[in-house]
């Protein structure tokens, strides 16, 4: 089954072609990142007028690189909720439309469903695991116990994972989206370790002791980002300029440490509790190097599965993949039901 995928939700227009949801044929994906990197942030109407330039431009890219035609796409699949309308809007218009045309069914798809499914992509993955979606608007501990059901067990109760290490990186004057950049700095305070993983602990052990960020104490699985947002901004009031500059990689990595640790915990205390053994790890966070070193140390091969780095960030290839999933048996070859709404929130 070949579905086509559309992503629109936030800053990336995004068009898959995925065969039986684990085989992509083309990913093509715009981002609009530099367009909103001087205001230090996604402006809603910016981004809505750059997915309608691109969007009809990315899905044709999208069937040529796939070398297939509209005809023989069996059904579209297209982020619907969460994220910013005036973008979703567009995504679901351009999917309504093609769909009445050409007489395909339509999927409207959950984006952050679509996450969990990123993990489907060529792999032989499935259900149950406890999957941690942790992106720039979510972070979400949540079980999946079938292809098709999802339910949050946990979740942030301030900021999401993304916007901590997005509010941190601008306390270090990183360009937006701070994430991968504050990662990528991170990395650098070990470059005179980078061949012997021994030497490489004791310096992680020295920073977080020379550095200590709190890990929030929470109920349940819930997480709280907000705090450590704020222990960052302390040390950056308290210690000299001159530490700040020159050691901000060390502190870098002593708050994407304190991240990686606080998900270790609640996480495995998930999988415990709800005999589930098998961890999936979903959102743009997924992609940090950190969180997949500390993950690799303390799970074991067997359990862990992270997306490939370019399935982790906002994509239409695991929307397509979760159109797969969430309807496979359930598709009806005339089924064209238009009569869906975009939602800001799920
Ligand atoms: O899933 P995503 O692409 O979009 C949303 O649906 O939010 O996630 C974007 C978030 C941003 O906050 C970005 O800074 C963060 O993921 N991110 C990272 C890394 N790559 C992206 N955070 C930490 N380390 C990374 N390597
Ligand atoms: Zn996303």
């Amino acid at each position: 089954m070949l579905i086509l995928g559309i992503e629109t939700s936030c800053d990336e227009t995004a068009a898959a072609i995925v065969k039986d949801g684990r085989e992509v044929l083309s990913n093509v994906v715009f981002s609009q990142i530099q367009k909103h990197q001087e205001w230090g942030g996604v402006i809603p109407e910016i981004a809505s007028r750059l997915h309608l330039e691109k969007i009809l431009p990315i899905i044709k890219s999208s069937l040529d690189e796939a070398k297939v035609s509209m005809q023989e796409i069996d059904a579209i699949a297209v982020s619907s909720k969460p994220g910013l309308v005036g973008s979703l809007l567009i995504g679901v218009n351009a999917a309504k439309t093609l769909a009445w045309i050409h007489k395909k069914p339509i999927i409207p798809i959950n984006h952050l469903f679509g996450h969990i499914c990123a993990n489907y992509i060529d792999s032989d993955l499935e259900p149950p695991f406890v999957c941690l979606l942790a992106s720039g608007g979510h972070t979400q501990i949540i079980k999946v116990p079938n292809f098709t059901e999802i339910e949050i067990i946990g979740e942030t109760i301030d900021d999401a994972a993304g916007e901590a290490f997005d509010k941190v990186a601008r306390l270090m004057d990183l360009p937006y989206p701070g994430g991968p950049h504050l990662d990528k700095l991170a990395q650098t305070a070990f470059e005179s370790v980078k061949e012997d993983n021994n030497a490489a602990n004791s310096l992680c052990k020295e920073i977080r002791n020379k550095y200590k960020l709190p890990i929030a104490k929470v109920k349940g699985y819930d997480f709280s980002f907000s705090g450590l947002k704020t222990a960052v901004l302390r040390l950056k009031e308290k210690i000299a300029q001159d530490e700040w500059e020159q050691n901000k990689a060390q502190i870098a990595h002593a708050f994407q440490h304190c991240v990686a640790e606080t998900f270790k915990q609640k996480i495995s205390a998930a999988m415990e509790e709800s005999n589930i053994h098998k961890l999936v790890i979903a959102g743009g966070v997924a992609a940090n190097s950190e969180m997949r070193k500390v993950f690799k140390a303390h799970f074991t091969e067997d359990q862990l599965c992270f997306p490939g780095l370019k399935y982790c960030t906002d994509n239409a290839a695991m929307i397509a993949s979760a159109g797969y999933f969430a309807k496979a048996d359930a598709i009806e070859p005339d089924e064209s039901n238009l009569d869906f709404e975009v939602l800001a929130r799920v």
